[in-house]
């Protein structure tokens, strides 16, 4: 990596991430994860602090074994105990990095380890040295970095890379810092700490202020080579800076940070649910990048800009992090100009100004109603219009013969695409003739997977609704009609789903990867 702009991604989802309360992973998660951040391309994967239990340290040592490209790393306190768990739990990898940390602000010096500067610089020397026995490649931290003396901590860094260490990384351990001042640590150390360009400065910055991304970033611009991050900035407490945020901010803005990454940024909406999935937290929906909202459009003003050119509402596009479509969220902003894409979308070809104009009506006092309309709802509200525009097949009348004795029986005439048509059908029962008859005047093979029949009012003289749900090679269609007499709602009903059937015949396949966006 001799690139002087290329920044090191160090990851720690898997030991600070699996700190967020109730995160834990399994083993066999942890070991999919890893797959899935080798082939993304992040740089160094810190697996765990073998230490901490035989659960930790079985996890970096399998996760050690299945990583082709990265550099797996454990973590380990500023002692022999420690250091050696890590080197047993890494030992069988190619290459691997020891991390270790000890705290230097005076809160947790005199606090925590109710230990002096002198004898922290004791520890630190011991510490960084011992781990250079077993790995040339030593990292060390100073604990609550951002609260630490300046001039304390460049003598604590330049001892530590005096004693072995070649990564120096400043936490940002409780979150406090803001930009300006992170920055200025980072170009402090660089102008002060004599033997600083024998390391490379690394950040570690947590989200309690929701500044952790932007610190990451200052730091960056002010010399920093590492980040580390965890996909979807999980971590203790708030978090830490989110992996996905700082390649992309990158990334997009080359023009202000021209640095590059070795991050397959298209492999990180998948790293992004592998991780979900693995610690049961969810993404938030409006998360940048990885949010399920993050490309999608709902206002009718932007649906209408995202169509006319992408660059209007998008800075970066969707597939550049693996997901695959920007998706246009059908709802009461969106306008005729998104509408008339969607039906694109759903395989409406051909389909006449008028029938947009009602379908488009429908769905406008639909959405009023709906929060989200979903694509079967247009393809209704669509499919309903079709019905009303083209002569289809429709009743024209109908007796039936039920009761005792005789064989139920329906005599019916339809109008066939504008062609007259009677006929007669006897069935078991009155319903089985009317649908028999229906067959008979128009031929057709569809499974019948529902019928059924609801009184909307009370009382003999009630409407009835009937419900009609009919199947043809997977393409399955509903029908409904309303009338006081059950059999002539119950023929209308299932005209209206063959209706249906019929448009659903002519369209072509929606868009599938719509629906497998965000
Ligand atoms: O936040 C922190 O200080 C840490 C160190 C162990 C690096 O996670
Ligand atoms: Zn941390």
């Amino acid at each position: 990596m001799s690139d002087k702009n290329r920044i090191i991604i160090f990851d720690t989802t898997m030991r600070d991430g699996e700190q967020s309360p109730g995160a834990s992973m399994s083993l066999e998660e942890k070991i999919q994860i890893s797959r899935v951040f080798d082939e993304l391309g992040v740089d160094v994967i810190e697996a765990g602090f073998p230490i901490a239990s035989p659960g930790d340290f079985e996890s970096v040592t399998e996760v050690s074994k299945v990583l082709k490209k990265s550099i797996p790393c454990g973590l380990a306190r500023a002692n022999k105990k420690d250091i050696d768990a890590c080197h047993e739990a890494l030992k069988h990898a190619k290459r691997f990095r020891i991390h270790t940390f000890i705290s230097t602000s005076p809160l947790h010096m005199k606090h925590k380890l109710n230990k002096s500067p002198e004898q922290v610089l004791e520890a630190i020397k011991e510490s960084v040295s011992y781990a250079k026995k077993f790995t040339d490649d030593v990292e060390w931290s100073c604990e609550d970095g951002t609260r630490t003396d300046m001039d304390y901590m460049c003598r604590t860094v330049e001892l530590a890379i005096k004693s072995g260490a070649t990564t120096i990384n400043i936490p940002d351990t409780v979150g406090y810092s803001v930009p300006s001042e992170f920055k200025e640590i980072i170009e402090t150390l660089i102008n002060k700490v004599p033997n600083i360009d024998k390391a490379i400065l690394s950040t570690h910055c947590h989200n309690d202020l929701g500044l952790a991304v932007a610190n990451s970033l200052a730091g960056v611009m002010a010399g920093a080579r590492q980040v580390e991050c965890t996909i979807n900035g999980i971590g203790e407490r708030a978090g830490n800076a989110a992996l996905e945020e700082i390649v992309m901010a990158m990334k997009t803005r080359k023009d202000l940070m021209p640095f590059t990454t070795g991050i397959n940024t298209k492999l990180i909406s998948k790293a992004s649910k592998v991780v979900s999935n693995a610690t049961g937290f969810p993404v938030q929906y409006n998360k940048a990048i990885v949010g399920k909202n993050a490309f999608a459009h709902e206002s009718g003003i932007h649906q209408d800009g995202m169509l006319k050119n992408r660059e209007t509402y998008e800075i970066m596009t969707p597939e550049s992090v693996g997901v695959k479509k920007t998706s246009l969220v059908m709802g009461k902003h969106s306008g005729r100009h998104a509408f008339k894409d969607k039906l694109g979308d759903l395989g409406y070809v051909g389909v006449t100004d008028d029938v947009i104009e009602s379908a488009f009506g429908k769905f406008k006092i639909l959405a009023d109603k709906k929060k989200h309309v979903y694509d079967e709802d247009i393809a209704a509200l669509v499919d309903d219009s079709l019905i009303k525009e083209e002569s289809l097949i429709k009743l024209k009348s109908l007796k039936v013969i039920a009761g005792t004795g005789e064989p139920q029986t329906a005599e019916m005439t339809l109008e066939v695409f504008g062609e007259i048509k009677t006929g007669k059908e006897t069935g078991d029962g009155p319903v089985d003739a009317i649908f028999k008859c229906i067959k008979k005047l128009y031929a057709h093979e569809v499974n019948l997977q529902l019928y059924q029949v609801h009184a909307v009012t009370e009382g003999t003289d009630a409407q009835a609704t009937v419900s009609v749900r009919i199947e043809e090679k997977g393409k399955t269609t509903v029908g409904q009609a309303a009338n006081t007499d059950t059999l002539v709602a119950s023929a209308e009903a299932y005209l209206n789903a063959l209706n249906k059937l019929i448009i659903k015949r002519k369209r072509k396949a929606p868009d599938e990867s719509l629906s497998a966006s965000a």
